[in-house]
């Protein structure tokens, strides 16, 4: 079996860690999460305060990324982070999943995480503007981004979907969000570009 990199992707707190996890457990994947290597091998230049976030060293992240998948044989790899498409090499990426979860629900997530004002509107905009699939489209093509929302669904059946779609049951689609057009309906754009 020929290994596949699979990228999940997404705003923070749309459940790209526990979706991986459970996705990796099915397929018997490795995963890299790039946060967690950027901290644990100090792969970063500094310290961005404002944004209270490691600034990576995005060269040395990238060819670090690319021995761990080079020493994993025939097993899927599962990269992970919201910026992860930018290290890889389009060609070499399978699929690209871009998690989405409706503003109003990731605002409680982000809320219930304690995040600063701030960042947790720079959050909500990043969901809201689609900057991660936008990003994940940029850089692989159209093609191979798959948008898959998890509102109010549980990460089994988010899930179940992924694989679905990774064995070709369920097709892969970008453009099946709107949450302008959601939070507009809901008479709440304004809640939210005030902070934008
Ligand atoms: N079964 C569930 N259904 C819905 N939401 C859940 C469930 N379990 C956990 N959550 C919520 O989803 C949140 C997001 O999960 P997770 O940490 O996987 O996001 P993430 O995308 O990896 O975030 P980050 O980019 O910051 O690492 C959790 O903090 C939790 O509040
Ligand atoms: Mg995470």
């Amino acid at each position: 079996m020929k290994k596949r990199i699979i990228v999940v992707t997404g705003t923070p707190g749309v459940g790209k860690t526990s979706v991986s996890r459970i996705l990796a457990s099915k397929l018997d994947a490795k995963v890299i999460e790039v946060g967690e290597l950027i901290e644990r091998e100090r792969l970063y230049l500094g310290f961005d305060e404002e944004r209270d976030t490691f600034i990576a060293d995005t060269d040395k992240l990238s060819q670090r990324i690319k021995r761990l998948i080079d020493e994993v044989n025939s097993r899927d790899v599962i990269v992970v982070g919201h910026f992860a498409v930018d290290l890889l090499s389009p060609e070499k990426i399978h699929k690209v999943f871009v998690l989405r979860r409706h503003p109003e629900e990731l605002k409680e997530v982000l809320e219930s995480r304690g995040y600063m004002e701030r960042k947790l509107w720079e959050n909500l905009a990043a969901e809201v503007l689609d900057v991660c699939l936008c990003e994940a489209v940029e850089s692989c093509g159209e093609k191979k981004v798959c948008e898959v929302d998890v509102t109010g669904r549980n990460f089994e059946e988010v899930v179940g979907e992924i694989i679905s779609i990774l064995e070709g049951r369920k097709s892969c689609k970008v453009g099946i969000t709107d949450w302008l057009g959601r939070l507009e309906a809901e008479g709440r754009l304004n809640e939210y570009t005030k902070h934008f």
